[in-house]
């Protein structure tokens, strides 16, 4: 039996897309351009449902309540162009079995498809206590390896497992663990942060796992440690690869049994509390060399890696515009040469570096557009700004323009007012680039 699948997609051509690819891999597709009229259909009869997210009149996520209640056992996957964590989690909240981002090709449809049927069949129950969107802390970016992230954790947010953050400096591994104690049911609960490569070794223990008074010359009181102080929260230790090795195993028997002993104490406390570590030194490279214990690595049952900005430079307009936002300077605009120097850069301080960037920015040519000349010195010299690894073709921009003129002369057979008209730019401005890149009709 071919499976039914059923596509609701406002946009007629991206519908028409979808009908095709899935059609042509063999499925029964019907698709309809409006939440209203695919709930007009007996969807007990369907085997799949895809939907766009942002419809007019009903949108993808009403509908996805709609069918929740009506069709509870119908897998549905939303798609949508403005991905983020907000709509990632109330779909994934909501039910939705699985979510992407547009626009994707036909590959990543037909596998993701696949997929969905594949576990259509092994899914038996699922959670359905809601999470509240979190208040504070906020991931932006809405690229195809963000949602992916943000798949991620909102499928961990909720559990009990440990998680170990992993990404280069500045990529958001603090935020992360905050959103992941923000989307979780201990969100009420505390938060604590531990800069583990900030404190001594020795101080760092006391700090942790407390002390009794008389324990040690100068404890002249008793003192909680900070997991004590976490209880059931979540405590966040950051830079856990810079945690000397015999600190390590007596976090690993925290970790094991949920058991604290303050220094000089005898007494054993059970603490439940979650545990995040984050850390941006390849951890496997520190567990090869002996400096990280691989017996403590195994404790943290979920690895979530945060991709370097530079893999999603898709993501730094939205970045920005938060950030002016955030910054107070919500009018200013970033030139399209601008965006463009920004996006090719290869941000080895990732997103906080390019917080910084416009701070400066801002502070030192506090203008309504930011022009490349306002950039920082680096964004200057041609060599700072690298070749767009993920962008297949990436040609000089003189060039580009370069060719953008010959086709339009070409096309116009050299009527330079219209092909200015088609360029976009006016016939004195098109004679001087002519002019500039030595042009000639050929006869
Ligand atoms: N995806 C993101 N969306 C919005 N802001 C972000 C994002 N990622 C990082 N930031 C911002 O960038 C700055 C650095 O983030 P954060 O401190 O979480 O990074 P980190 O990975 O812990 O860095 P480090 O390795 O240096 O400790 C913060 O101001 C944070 O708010
Ligand atoms: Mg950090």
């Amino acid at each position: 039996m071919k499976a039914r699948i059923i596509v609701i997609d406002d946009d007629a051509v991206a519908c028409e897309f979808l009908h095709e690819v899935l059609q042509r891999d063999g499925y029964d597709v019907s698709s309809f351009t409006s939440a209203p009229a695919a709930l007009k259909q007996n969807l007990a009869d369907y085997d799949l449902l895809m939907s766009d997210i942002r419809m007019p009149g009903m949108d993808g996520l009403q509908l996805l309540s709609e069918i929740q209640r009506a069709w509870p056992n119908l897998p549905v996957i939303l798609m949508t162009a403005y991905g983020s964590l907000e709509t990632t989690m109330e779909a994934i909240r909501l039910g939705a079995w699985d979510y992407i981002s547009k626009p994707f090709s036909p590959e990543d449809c037909r596998a993701l498809v696949k997929k969905v049927l594949e576990v259509r069949e092994l899914r038996k129950h699922r959670s359905s206590e809601p999470l509240e969107a979190a208040e504070e802390a906020k991931l932006i970016g809405s690229s195809p390896v963000m949602v992916e992230f943000y798949k991620q954790i909102a499928r961990v947010a909720d559990s009990q497992a440990s998680v170990l953050i992993e990404g280069e400096s500045g990529t958001g591994k603090e935020l992360t663990a905050r959103s992941l104690h923000s989307m979780s049911s201990r969100r009420q609960k505390p938060f604590v942060v531990v800069h583990c490569g900030a404190i001594p070794d020795n101080l760092l223990e006391s700090e942790l796992f407390g002390y009794e008074k008389g324990s040690f010359t100068g404890a002249d009181h008793q003192h909680v440690g900070l997991i004590e102080s976490a209880g059931g929260g979540t405590i966040f230790l950051d830079e856990i690869t810079e945690m000397s090795t015999a600190l390590q195993s007596k976090l690993l028997r925290f970790m094991q049994d949920g058991e604290v002993r303050r220094i000089g104490g005898h007494d054993v406390r059970h603490v439940a509390v979650r545990v995040v570590a984050a850390a941006n030194k390849n951890i496997d490279e520190e567990v090869a060399a002996g400096r990280f214990r691989l017996d403590l690595l195994y404790r943290f049952i979920v690895r979530l890696l945060i991709p370097p900005l530079r893999e999603r430079r898709s993501d730094v307009p939205l970045l920005i515009e938060t950030m002016l936002k955030k910054l107070g300077y919500p009018d200013v605009r970033v030139s399209p040469e601008a965006m463009e120097t920004l996006m090719g850069y290869d941000w080895p301080g990732n997103v906080r570096e390019l917080e910084n960037v416009l701070q400066q920015t801002l502070l030192l040519s506090p203008f309504v557009v930011i022009l490349p000349e306002n950039l920082p010195d680096r964004f200057r010299t041609r060599a700072a700004v690298r070749v767009q690894a993920d962008l297949p073709a990436w040609t000089p921009l003189e060039e580009a323009e370069r060719e953008q003129i010959v086709q339009a002369l070409k096309k116009t057979d050299w009527n330079q007012s219209r092909a200015a008209e088609i360029l976009g730019i006016d016939r004195k401005t098109l004679r001087t680039k002519i002019r500039r890149y030595g042009l000639q009709e050929e006869k």
